[in-house]
């Protein structure tokens, strides 16, 4: 009953000056989540981007990716695959090390966690500069997934982060 073209869920973001560093404006989505009626709105408009790709499997990138693409998994009827940080995950894993800006970072998925040419969309809270995401779609094709999309809560678009990115990208919200 709440989906309206006009609801901003911009509203629903509080910006956070110098957080966690000096000079970085965080884009809090918590305000987002508590909101019953924000958090449908949201939800709702992921679900009808991301069905008509026809996913098998959501891939959520630890930990607010996990937010969005548990949920949305269960809506759609797809299995759910966590992207993690190194050692969290049991058993045999794939990793992949990437580059950020200062430093880098890894992520990875169990060996076994997608079946050869299974469909997945990976989610994510924002995309930056893209290198988080560009690594999770590399280390998704490394254990057989064919991504056929991804979906953020936020981009930044003035880091152009998409170009990245050889598959769609749907953001919810943007920033310049
Ligand atoms: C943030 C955010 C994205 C990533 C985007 O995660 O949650 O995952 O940065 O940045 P990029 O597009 O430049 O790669 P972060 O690595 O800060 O860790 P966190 O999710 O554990 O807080
Ligand atoms: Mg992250």
């Amino acid at each position: 009953p709440v989906e309206q073209p006009e609801f901003d869920l911009r509203n629903y973001i509080r910006n956070i000056p110098d957080f966690p560093k000096p000079g970085i404006l965080f884009h809090d989505i918590s305000p987002l989540l508590r909101n019953a009626d924000a958090w449908q709105v949201a939800t709702g408009r992921l679900a009808r981007v991301i069905a008509p790709w026809q996913p098998d499997i959501l891939a959520g990138i630890e930990s607010r990716g996990f937010l969005t693409a548990a949920p949305l998994a269960q809506r759609l009827g797809c299995g759910f695959v966590m992207l993690r940080k190194p050692g969290k995950l049991p058993g045999e894993t794939v990793s992949l090390d990437y580059g950020l800006e200062y430093g880098h970072d890894t992520l990875q998925i169990q060996v076994d966690a997608i079946k050869p040419g299974q469909r997945v969309v990976i989610l994510d809270d924002l995309l930056a500069t893209g290198g988080t995401l560009a690594a999770s779609v590399q280390l998704l094709r490394n254990v057989g997934a064919e991504v056929v999309g991804c979906s953020v809560m936020i981009e930044l678009t003035g880091l152009h982060g998409r170009d990245k990115l050889d598959i769609p990208l749907h953001s919810l919200i943007h920033y310049e």
